[in-house]
């Protein structure tokens, strides 16, 4: 009775503290418009002070509920709860250099085919881990790998290939997961933009992130749903499946949820390594891994997100649509996204690149945009090369490849990342956006237009 009183007062309090702010109609111009933010209501709210009420912290019933929702949601048999997007990069790439997958394990100095127009959590784990990252160029207005390069990245130290689904737009599936199939290599789905996104293949629709060997999703407060911090990973495969697991919670053997012991019914009873027989199993380490968990606080917050998955998703398709439509006649001026062929992307958001010939620059624009209260972001790294982290490799050229197009020279390997890094921005698609500030987006956007060509004649 005491919890119901509580949260009856927590619901007092979100209507009069959070809700005003939701409901608050827009007034263009004094209205800030984020590219992205938090969409929740009381559910949110109640669930993590249940949690805390509970005070378990560490990972408990709404964990298990969690793992278990998103992997029905996503169609795939197992989903573990991390601390973070970036984590789940971590997570997915370790697991897939465990001593336990023998020869298909990816060693240092083996090769992982990616992009450099990418999130740097990424490419990050190839690196630290001292794999070697090559990267392929991409393709506008898809912004994804240009596929048709896949076979010359390839070479005998090729492992995996990893790779996001730029803002939401899957990447050329059929093609990349066929090659990976034709050469024995693992394929994790950087599936963190790009949550209820949907590609066609083998007759079926099926969400991204499920079609690879790991996904990985991120549930930092900009992507399509939140719990402050956090992550997932998930996998089809028992192996990787127990992999992950080890490697989540400090590498141990012992899969026991938190609290509990002796789940496999021989905690004294194991002899592994080189370790007496009978040692505590709970203690046995088979890999060298990392605390990657997050807490059950967080987990709360993400049951009830994934209740408004679905209608988030519709929100994020309509408002890319809309923004699509209202642009068309911009067209001599931006390149206009598009979505990848047998695809149904859930939009991270709206990328628009800056023509060559229109007369401004991406800078330009995004200046003005900004001081008329619209946000708008780069499309992360641009071109993850050419960051001070990549200082280093660039002097030396170790550590990493780029596979080269034959016929450009060799200053200019990935004239389209370099293409993105220069001259796109994206607006933003998220829930909390609504006609009303598309409408003004697009008009102060056609302002800047019609201003320049009045300076111009
Ligand atoms: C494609 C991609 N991967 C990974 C991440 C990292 O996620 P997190 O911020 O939860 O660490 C992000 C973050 O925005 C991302 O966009």
């Amino acid at each position: 009775m005491l919890k119901d009183k509580i949260f009856m007062l927590v619901k007092e309090y979100y209507e009069l503290h959070h809700r005003p702010a939701q409901i608050k109609k827009f007034i263009p111009g004094e209205d800030r418009i984020n590219y992205a933010g938090r969409v929740f209501d009381e559910k949110e709210i109640i669930n993590l002070v249940d949690s805390a009420l509970d005070f378990w912290l560490t990972s408990e019933k709404y964990t298990e509920e969690f793992e278990k929702k998103l992997a029905n949601f996503l169609g795939i048999r197992y989903c573990l709860l991390v601390n973070s997007g970036s984590s789940a990069n971590l997570l997915a790439f370790m697991a897939l250099t465990s001593p336990k997958l023998g020869d298909r394990r990816i060693k240092r100095g083996d090769e992982v085919i990616t992009v450099a127009a990418a999130f740097p959590t990424t490419i990050a784990p190839i690196i630290q881990y001292g794999a070697v990252p090559v990267f392929v160029d991409i393709l506008l207005p898809t912004y994804n790998i240009d596929v048709s390069k896949l076979e010359s990245a390839l070479s005998d130290k090729t492992k995996a290939v990893f790779l996001a689904h730029t803002l939401g737009n899957p990447f050329d599936m059929k093609t990349v997961k066929e090659f990976c199939d034709k050469h024995n290599l693992w394929l994790i789905e950087d599936n963190c933009d790009a949550l209820g996104s949907r590609y066609f293949y083998n007759e079926e629709w099926r969400y991204t992130g499920s079609f690879g060997d790991i996904g990985t999703s991120s549930f930092y407060p900009p992507h399509h749903m939140t719990m402050g911090e956090g992550g997932a990973v998930y996998t089809n495969s028992p192996e990787l499946k127990k992999i992950l697991l080890s490697m989540r919670d400090w590498g141990r053997d012992c899969w026991c949820s938190s609290g509990k012991d002796n789940t496999c019914g021989k905690r004294f009873d194991w002899q592994l390594g080189e370790l007496p027989y009978g040692y505590d199993h709970k203690y046995i380490y088979s890999h060298l891994g990392y605390n990657l968990k997050a807490t059950d606080m967080q987990a709360a917050i993400g049951v009830a997100q994934l209740d408004k998955l679905p209608s988030f998703i519709e929100a994020r398709k309509r408002n890319w649509k809309m923004l699509r439509e209202e642009l068309e006649d911009l067209s001599d001026v931006f390149i206009l996204p598009e979505s990848t062929p047998d695809s149904d992307p859930s939009w991270f958001g709206f990328l628009l690149t800056v023509r060559q010939e229109a007369g401004f620059t991406r800078d330009e624009i995004v200046v003005h945009l900004e001081s008329h209260k619209i946000q708008t972001r780069m499309l992360f790294a641009g071109n993850l090369i050419k960051h001070p982290c990549f200082d280093e490799m660039r002097k030396s050229g170790e550590g990493f490849r780029v596979v080269a197009n034959p016929i450009l020279q060799s200053s200019n390997l990935l004239p389209n990342t370099d293409r993105i890094m220069n001259d796109t921005f994206f607006l933003g698609t998220f829930p909390g956006l609504g006609k009303e500030q598309i409408d003004y987006t697009i008009g102060i956007i056609d302002q800047f237009i019609s201003n320049l060509s009045l300076r111009t004649k």
